[in-house]
């Protein structure tokens, strides 16, 4: 009984020893497209439906593509270092991004309210930020995902690939993003009405310890949601007035 109970609490801080620093491979970039949030039935944004993919935040995910779930202290000690867990001062150390994180990462459901903004922030911190590669410093955190969030924030530039009412069938979406910018993302989806649509376009960089990540790599889960497969018909929604 000793025996076992002494080997299960070796094998236990074996794994978060593991966990710490180690095992995570990937960062996943989100960027959503708000008109697909905002028709569903009785949702209603605020004070109008951005017409701009903004981004949904920056993943840290293991080589198989499942995201590295939020810091715990006494189940998933991701990292090895102190991560910033009062989340009132982390939003002093942010503020020189603040104008960039209104523009670029506002909350979709009422971009202009600071409050929900704010909250946004702290959440995606506390899911993301802290067992990223910035546990102890948000503002490289926020620095790093929207500087990738400003590069990439046009998934669709140049390609043939525009909102219409039309669907388009999933693989010529993530084609069009394969011949833009050499990988292949993750799509994501979600359904109102019977209607499959394009809510998230996901890219995914190598994880690199010395610097920020910068380099893609096809993500290794190519669908998500409401869309799992190349043959798929998803919408990608236009924005509607209002
Ligand atoms: C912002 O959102 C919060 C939470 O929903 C709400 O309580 C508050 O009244 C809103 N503020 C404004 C200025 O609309």
């Amino acid at each position: 009984m000793h025996r076992y109970f002494l080997v299960a609490a070796v094998l236990a801080t074996v794994s978060w020893l593991v966990a710490g620093e180690t095992n995570f491979a990937t960062y996943k970039l989100s960027l959503r497209w708000p008109p697909a949030h905002c028709d569903a039935p009785s949702f209603e944004c605020k004070p109008h439906v951005l017409n701009t993919f903004t981004i949904h935040g920056l993943w840290p995910q293991f080589a198989d593509g499942k995201v590295v779930p939020p810091y715990d202290p006494d189940t998933n000690r991701c990292t090895d270092v102190i991560p910033v867990t009062d989340l009132d001062p982390l939003f002093r150390r942010i503020t020189p991004l603040i104008e960039e994180l209104r523009k670029y990462w506002p909350n979709y459901k009422d971009y202009q309210n600071e409050t929900l903004n704010v909250n946004f922030w702290k959440h995606v911190w506390k899911l993301h930020g802290m067992c990223s590669d910035y546990p102890d410093n948000p503002f490289s955190y926020f620095r790093t995902a929207v500087s990738l969030g400003i590069k990439y924030i046009d998934p669709f530039k140049g390609t043939r690939i525009t909102p219409r009412l039309v669907p388009y069938i999933a693989k010529d979406i993530s084609d069009a993003i394969k011949e833009r910018l050499g990988v292949y993302p993750q799509i994501a989806c979600n359904e109102v009405g019977g209607t499959v649509q394009l809510t998230e376009v996901r890219l995914c960089f190598k994880r690199d310890r010395e610097n920020s990540p910068s380099i893609l790599q096809d993500c290794p889960i190519r669908y998500a949601y409401k869309c799992s497969d190349g043959t798929d018909e998803i919408s990608f929604v236009p924005h509607l007035i209002g």
